[in-house]
C-alpha cells in the first residue's frame, strides 16, 4: 500500500511504502511457510492458526528444524520482545497472540525481552524514565492475553542487565562495527550505544541454553523488520560460541486505518491502542480509509477492493477466524453487495467487545506481573 513508485523500507527502526515480502524473502534469504510444513504442523499439533494458515506469517528461517527438534522430544523456547516506545496498539499484539498458540500448542518457554535501553538510546527525546514506565504498562498488556506463568519469563533490559552484559560482551567480541553498519546501515555518526545494543537482542537466542546449561533450540516469532538482528548477529556468532542457531518465524505488517502503510503509535488516528474507550474505537474505524467507490452508487456498480482496504485485513489478521465467512467478506465487497459503512460498523463491533475482554485482563494482570518478570 502506499505510493505505489514509493520505494519500500524496511528496518527495525523504519517501515515505509508498498512492503514487497516476496523481495524480502528473497533478500534476506529466508523461506516461504509452503503447504507442506503447514501439514506438518497440522499433523504435529493438530490445528493451524489463522495467522498461519492465512500467511500472515508468511516465512521462515529453520522452522522445520525445530519441529524435527520437537519431535525427537527436544524441546524449544521462544523468544520475542518489545521495544517500549509507547503504549500497545493491535498491531503489537499480533506476533504476540500468535506466540501464546505456539506456547500452548508445544508447551513452549517464552522468554520476552523489553528493549527499554534501545528505545532510549535511538530517540534523542526520550528518557529512560519514560521507556521503564512503557516497560512495565507494555508487559501488563502481554500478561492479558494469559501466558502461562512458570514458563513465561519477562526480562526488561536495564533490570536484568548483569546478565545480559555477560553473555553480550561474548557476541561482541566477534562482531565489528563494519558488521553492524552493514547489517543495519549505520553510519558512523551512530552513538556508540547503539552501534553495541544489537548484542543485547541477539542474547536471549542463547539465554535458555546458558540459564538451563544445556544447549537449547529457540524459535522467534516476530515481524520481519528485526530479522536484521538474527541474520547478522545471532545466526553468525552462534557456531562461535557453540549455541544452535535460532530459528525465525515470520510476520507481515499490521495495517494501519489510513491509506497504506503499517500501524504507528507515531499516528494515533490510525492506531487503535490497548486503553482506547469504544467511542475512540468507533470513531478511528468509521473514519478509516477503505477500499471502496466514491459513492455507494459506484461501490454497487464496479464492487469494492478488499486487497487495499486496512478495514478487510483487520477481518483477515485478527477479527474473522471463519475462513468461509472471511471468503464471503472478500466476495461481497469486490460484489459491491457488502457497503463500506456496513462493512466498518460490524467491525468496529467485534473490535470493540475485543477491547472490552483485553481491558478486563489488563486490569488483573497487573497483580501478577511481578511472577514474570526476571531480575539479577
Ligand atoms: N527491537 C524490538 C522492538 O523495537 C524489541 C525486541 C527485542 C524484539 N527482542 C525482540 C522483537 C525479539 C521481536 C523479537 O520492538
Amino acid at each position: 500500500m502506499g505510493d505505489k513508485n514509493e520505494e519500500f523500507v524496511v528496518t527495525p527502526w523504519e517501515v515505509r511504502g508498498i512492503v514487497d515480502y516476496d523481495r524480502l524473502v528473497k533478500e534476506f534469504g529466508t523461506q516461504f511457510i509452503d503447504d507442506r510444513l503447514l501439514d506438518r504442523v497440522k499433523r504435529i499439533i493438530g490445528e493451524i492458526h489463522p495467522l498461519l494458515k492465512r500467511r500472515i506469517f508468511f516465512s521462515h528461517r529453520d522452522f522445520d528444524w525445530i519441529l524435527d527438534k520437537f519431535e525427537q522430544g527436544e524441546n524449544f523456547a521462544l523468544y520475542t520482545g518489545r521495544g517500549p516506545s509507547g503504549p500497545v496498539h493491535l498491531g503489537h499484539m499480533v506476533p504476540w497472540i500468535f506466540t501464546k498458540y505456539l506456547q500452548d500448542k508445544f508447551d513452549a518457554e517464552l522468554y520476552f525481552q523489553v528493549t527499554d535501553d534501545e528505545k532510549f538510546l535511538h530517540d534523542p527525546h526520550v528518557s529512560l524514565e519514560i521507556t521503564k514506565n512503557y516497560a512495565m504498562e507494555n508487559i501488563i498488556d502481554l500478561l492479558a492475553l494469559g501466558f502461562k506463568e512458570g514458563k513465561t519469563f519477562i526480562f526488561i533490559d536495564t533490570d536484568y542487565a548483569k546478565t545480559l552484559y555477560n553473555i553480550a560482551i561474548k557476541v561482541a567480541k566477534h562482531i565489528t562495527f563494519s558488521t553492524v553498519k552493514a547489517v543495519f546501515g549505520f553510519d558512523s555518526s551512530i552513538n556508540v550505544g547503539m552501534s553495541f545494543f544489537p548484542t543485547i537482542q541477539a542474547v536471549p537466542c542463547f539465554l535458555p541454553s546458558v540459564l538451563k546449561g544445556k544447549n537449547t533450540p529457540v524459535l522467534i516469532p516476530a515481524a520481519i523488520d528485526q530479522d536484521p538482528y538474527w541474520r547478522g548477529i545471532a545466526r553468525f556468532v552462534a557456531p562461535k560460541l557453540g549455541f544452535y542457531k535460532p530459528a525465525q518465524i515470520h510476520s507481515k505488517f499490521f495495517p494501519g486505518l489510513g491509506k497504506g502503510g503499517k500501524m504507528s503509535a507515531s499516528e494515533p488516528n490510525t492506531a487503535i491502542f490497548t486503553t482506547d474507550d469504544e467511542e475512540l474505537v468507533d470513531k478511528k474505524i468509521m473514519n478509516a480509509f477503505t477500499g471502496g467507490r466514491a459513492t455507494v452508487e459506484e461501490h454497487r456498480k464496479l464492487g469494492g477492493q478488499p486487497d487495499i482496504c486496512p478495514v478487510y485485513h483487520y477481518y483477515e489478521y485478527l477479527f474473522e477466524e471463519d475462513d468461509k465467512k472471511l471468503k464471503e467478506i472478500y466476495n461481497s465487497c469486490k460484489l459491491g453487495t457488502l457497503i463500506c459503512g456496513d462493512c466498518k460498523a460490524i467491525l468496529a463491533n467485534k473490535v470493540k467487545k475485543f477491547m472490552k475482554e483485553h481491558q478486563r485482563k489488563r486490569e488483573k494482570a497487573k497483580d501478577i506481573v511481578n511472577e514474570f518478570i526476571l531480575k539479577d
